[in-house]
């Protein structure tokens, strides 16, 4: 018999997380890179890379290299750069202010004007509606509007997250790796 091994694959993937600033896009790419929280702000200039190690099955090992793109980027001329060869996305609000869900719209129609997967379909693209522990009543109404927005907007999906208190990180990340997945 064959070694166990020899099935394995292997996938690297370019996922992007944009969103205005101060919504998170760091603190979630830190908690589920190195399992790290801190309250104090330090706006990315740029963009920042990590790169996540994650067995998706028996046989499957994925390669996430995370691109945390500076909010500040939407009104620079960089994203169509950054943005190159991206195969997922995940865009990012701050759920106590409602101008950063006003720019999701606004994010993603640069993210499509800018990339397409080389079949030529959308980037898979997942909302994520963070600092969740900061609203714990506020965000079940709006549920039914949130998946009807999502489907109007493109979004594969949406989930309430929190970077401070770990919650539907991992969870989020596995369902945006399966929707890349329905492309390979
Ligand atoms: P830019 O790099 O400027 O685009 O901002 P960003 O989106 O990377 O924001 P960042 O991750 O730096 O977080 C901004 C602030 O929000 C920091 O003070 C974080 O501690 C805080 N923060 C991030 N996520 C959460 C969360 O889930 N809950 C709470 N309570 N605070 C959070
Ligand atoms: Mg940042």
């Amino acid at each position: 018999t064959p070694p166990a091994n020899i099935e394995k694959r292997e996938f690297l993937f370019k996922v992007l997380v944009i969103g205005e600033l101060a919504t998170g896009k760091t603190a979630l790419v830190k908690r589920y890179v190195h399992n790290f929280f801190s309250e104090h702000y330090r706006a990315t200039i740029g963009v920042d890379f990590a790169l996540k190690i994650m067995k998706y099955d028996d046989d499957t090992v994925i390669r996430l290299q995370l691109w945390d793109i500076a909010g500040q980027e939407r009104f620079g001329n960089m994203t169509r750069v950054y943005y190159k060869e991206a195969v997922g996305c995940f865009i990012v609000f701050d759920v106590t202010r409602g101008s950063t869900f006003e720019a999701v719209t606004k994010w993603k129609t640069d993210l499509d004007n800018k990339v397409q997967l080389p079949d030529g379909s959308p980037v898979p693209c997942v909302l994520l509606a963070n600092k969740c522990d900061l609203v714990k009543d506020g965000l079940v109404e709006n549920a039914q509007q949130m998946d009807q927005y999502c489907e109007e907007t493109g979004f594969a999906k949406w989930f309430p997250t929190s970077a401070k208190e770990n919650i539907n990180i991992e969870t989020s990340a596995r369902f945006l790796i399966s929707e890349i997945m329905k492309h390979t």
